[in-house]
C-alpha cells in the first residue's frame, strides 16, 4: 500500500550505495536526515493531537477575495481579507461555537473548512481514529478503498484538504455537512422531504440500492423528530423548525463527522431555538458528530458549546472553553459583546458597553489590532503592532496586547492596573 503513516521515516531517507561521490553523498544524507527530523516532529505533533481527540486542525487559514474595481483609465483589484490566519482545533464530538458580528468572517470560516470555498493558505487537517493517511499518496485501489471507508483521514503538508482534487474531495464530502441559517431558501420546494434527505447519500454514490437509501432517510427522520408520514410532502407545507429539521436530517444522513452549522437557528423564535439546540445536542451524543456552530447571539452559543472562539475583521480574538470565555472574558471585545446579553437577575445591572462606530471594512482593515478603533483600552501600541496569539490559561487563547492586565471576571468590578497609557 502507499498509505503512509505520518509517524514512519520515508523511503527516500535511505541512503544511495550507488552513488559515489562521498561528500555530495554525506551533505544529501545530511539534508535528508533533517529532513526527515523535520517530518517525523510535524508526524509526532500531529500525533499527539491524534491522541487528543482532535478531529480538525484549522492551522493559518486565510481566504481573500480579490474585487475588482473600475477606475476612469484602469481597474483596480483590492484584497477582502475576509479570513486572515486563523488557527484553532475541534475534538471529535465537540461542539465548538464561533460568535462576531455580521461581516467579521465566520461563515467564510466554516466555508473554507468545508472547501464550499478554495482557502487562500494555511491548512485544514482530519484526524482519523486510528492513524492519518497522506491523500496525496493514495492511488488505484487504495483510492477506492479509502472512498469507502470512514474514519480514515487527511494529512497535513501540500495535501492536505486545502489542495485536494475533485475526486477526492467529492469523496470527502459525505463525512462533512453544512446547515444553513434560512431553512426556507435552502430547501428545494420541487422536491419531496424524502428526496431532499436522501440527495446527499445519492449524491456522493454512498448508497444507490433505493429500499436502503428508504431505511437510512426513515432512520434520520425519526431521529429529528420528524413524523415519517412527511417524508412525502412538499417543504412549503412545514414551519421554520420543522425545515431546519429537514435541514438537519440532510445534513446527518450520510453520518458525518463534521457539521457546520450557520446561524441554523437565529431565524427562528425563542421557543423553537430551543427545541433545536436540545435536538442538536442529542444528535451529537448519539452520533459523535462535531459541530461548528456559528452565531452571532453569545447567549445561544453558550447553551451548546464546549468552547466558543471570538471572531473580528478576519481574526480570532479569543477561544476559550465556554465557562472561562463567559465568566473570566480577557479581550475587550469578549467583554462587550458579553454585557450585550440582557440579565434576568435583578441584582444584576444591565449595562451594554456601547461600541463607537462600525465594523471596519475588511478591505481596509486596521492597522496593528484591528479593534483599536473601537477599543475602550487601546493604548498607542495597538495601532502600531499586531498582539501576539497567546495561552493565557488552559486552553484560553487570547489577542490582546494589554491581557495581563485587564481582568473582566464577572464576579469582580473590572480592574486595570492603569499604567500609563503613553509608554
Ligand atoms: N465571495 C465574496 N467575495 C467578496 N467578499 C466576500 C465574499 N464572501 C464574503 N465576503 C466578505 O467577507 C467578509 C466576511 O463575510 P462573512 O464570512 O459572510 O461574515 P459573517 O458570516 O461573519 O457575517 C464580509 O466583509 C463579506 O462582505
Ligand atoms: S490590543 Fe489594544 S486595542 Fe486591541 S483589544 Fe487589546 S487593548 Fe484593545
Ligand atoms: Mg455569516
Amino acid at each position: 500500500m502507499s498509505v503512509q503513516l505520518v509517524s514512519m521515516p520515508q523511503k527516500e531517507d535511505k541512503p544511495d550505495a550507488s552513488k559515489k561521490a562521498k561528500p555530495i553523498m554525506m551533505q544529501e544524507k545530511k539534508t535528508k536526515k533533517k529532513q526527515a527530523k523535520k517530518k517525523a516532529s510535524k508526524a509526532e505533533k500531529s500525533i499527539a493531537k491524534a491522541a487528543d481527540n482532535v478531529l480538525i486542525e484549522v492551522k493559518d487559514l486565510k481566504v481573500h477575495f480579490p474585487i475588482r474595481q473600475k477606475k476612469l483609465f484602469r481597474t483596480e483589484v483590492q484584497t477582502v481579507r475576509a479570513v486572515d490566519g486563523v488557527s484553532f482545533d475541534i475534538r471529535r464530538g465537540e461542539t465548538v461555537g464561533l460568535v462576531g458580528e455580521s461581516g467579521s468572517g465566520k461563515t467564510t470560516v466554516g466555508r473554507a473548512i468545508l472547501r464550499a470555498i478554495d482557502p487562500t493558505g494555511g491548512d485544514v487537517i482530519f484526524h482519523g481514529k486510528k492513524r492519518d493517511i497522506d491523500v496525496g499518496e493514495l492511488a488505484g485501489e487504495d483510492l477506492r478503498k479509502f472512498r469507502k471507508k470512514m474514519g480514515m483521514v487527511f494529512s497535513e503538508g501540500s495535501h492536505s484538504l486545502a489542495s485536494m482534487g475533485a475526486d477526492i474531495l467529492r469523496a470527502f464530502r459525505p463525512r462533512m455537512s453544512l446547515v444553513f441559517q434560512d431553512p426556507y431558501s435552502s430547501l428545494n420546494p420541487r422536491m419531496t422531504v424524502r428526496d431532499i434527505i436522501a440527495e446527499p447519500l445519492v449524491a456522493s454514490g454512498l448508497m444507490r440500492d433505493r429500499d436502503e437509501i428508504d431505511r437510512r432517510v426513515r432512520k434520520i427522520a425519526k431521529r429529528c423528530k420528524l413524523n415519517l408520514e412527511h417524508l412525502r410532502r412538499f417543504p412549503h407545507a412545514f414551519s421554520g423548525g420543522q425545515r431546519q429539521r429537514i435541514c438537519i436530517a440532510r445534513a446527518l444522513v450520510t453520518k458525518p463527522d463534521f457539521v457546520v452549522c450557520d446561524e441554523s437557528v437565529s431565524a427562528l423564535d425563542v421557543s423553537i431555538q430551543a427545541e433545536i439546540v436540545n435536538l442538536l445536542k442529542d444528535l451529537q451524543e448519539e452520533m459523535n458528530v462535531a459541530f461548528l456552530f456559528i452565531a452571532h447571539d453569545l447567549s445561544v452559543v453558550a447553551q451548546i458549546s464546549q468552547r466558543v472562539a471570538v471572531m473580528y475583521v478576519g481574526k480570532f480574538v479569543e477561544y476559550a472553553p465556554t465557562e472561562a470565555l463567559f465568566f473570566k472574558p480577557r479581550h475587550p471585545y469578549t467583554q462587550a459583546l458579553l454585557s450585550a446579553i440582557p440579565t434576568i437577575d435583578p441584582d444584576e445591572a444591565f449595562d451594554p458597553i456601547k461600541l463607537e462606530g462600525e465594523i471596519p471594512n475588511p478591505l481596509a482593515a486596521p492597522s496593528g489590532c484591528r479593534f483599536h478603533t473601537r477599543c475602550p483600552y487601546a493604548s498607542p501600541i495597538c495601532s502600531r503592532e499586531e498582539p501576539v496569539w497567546q495561552e493565557v490559561a488552559q486552553e484560553h487563547f487570547v489577542a490582546c496586547h494589554r491581557v495581563h492586565e485587564l481582568d473582566f471576571s464577572r464576579d469582580k468590578t473590572l480592574k486595570t492596573k492603569e499604567k500609563d497609557n503613553a509608554e
